[in-house]
């Protein structure tokens, strides 16, 4: 999956269209979500492959099969994650993409960005920014996926006020600071979202 995302990032920088390709967070992503296992999962989760795996599941499966699934990804399949994570994945799991989602009503208001933001002072909020951007189809918060880590980034930039320039970059794109692979530009991004995005992985 790795390879895919940094295939499109190619194709996305090299293209005549880049600003028309946008991964699709619904599917690449998983869905934003208030549930503490939301944010595990994506820690956990995205080092392997995206969301899609969990996204093309059979909708009615039920607790005790994401129980299984989760605990598979472990053992034999290598995922390093503390037990601990598990119950809360499992549940963000089942109430997002199987038979519980009935009772993740508000998970799911969440996955439509702008109609559930909770706007921040004049501009809209870092999650809806994240979701409807696919930001976090190449980027963890803890890890390298396609781009580098959030907490990477704010590590590189302590000290420094740089949110300016993290803002450019999040607007021009670009490749070299990282590696080799580019990120896509995202100049449709107002220049008060871009510094709300900025700030945020900053703040990491
Ligand atoms: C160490 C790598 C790795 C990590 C980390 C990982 N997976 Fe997987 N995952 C796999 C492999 C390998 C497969 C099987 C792929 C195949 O069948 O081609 C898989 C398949 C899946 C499937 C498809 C169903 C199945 O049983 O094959 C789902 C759903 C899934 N993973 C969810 C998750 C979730 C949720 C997490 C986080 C808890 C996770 N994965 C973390 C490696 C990983
Ligand atoms: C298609 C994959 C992809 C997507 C989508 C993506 N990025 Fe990136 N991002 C990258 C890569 C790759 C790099 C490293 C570029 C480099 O080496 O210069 C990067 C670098 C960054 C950096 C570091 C910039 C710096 O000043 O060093 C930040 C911050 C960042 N991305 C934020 C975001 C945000 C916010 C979004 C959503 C609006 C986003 N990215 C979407 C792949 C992506």
């Amino acid at each position: 999956m790795k390879i895919l995302l940094a295939a499109l990032a190619l194709s996305a920088a090299g293209g005549a269209c880049a600003l028309d390709i946008h991964l699709p967070p619904e599917t690449a992503t998983y869905k934003p979500s208030e549930l503490p296992g939301y944010q595990l999962v994506q820690r956990n989760c995205m080092t392997c492959h995206a969301a899609q795996y969990a996204s093309t599941q059979p909708p009615a499966s039920p607790r005790a099969y994401w129980e299984a699934t989760v605990k598979k990804m472990k053992k034999p399949f290598g995922a390093q994650f503390d037990d601990a994570d598990m119950p809360a994945m499992v549940d963000y799991l089942v109430k997002t993409y199987g038979a519980e989602r009935g009772a993740a009503a508000a998970g799911a208001a969440i996955a439509k960005p702008v109609a559930a933001a909770v706007p921040a002072a004049g501009g809209k909020d870092v999650k809806s920014l994240l979701a409807a951007n696919g930001c976090m189809a190449c980027h963890a918060l803890d890890q390298k996926v396609v781009g580098p880590g959030f907490a990477e980034v704010a590590a590189r930039y302590k000290g420094k006020d740089g949110i300016a320039a993290v803002a450019a970059n999040i607007r021009s794109g670009g490749a070299g600071k990282w590696g080799p692979v580019p990120m896509p530009p995202f100049s449709q991004l107002s220049a008060a979202d871009a510094a709300t995005l900025a700030k945020y992985v900053l703040n990491r």
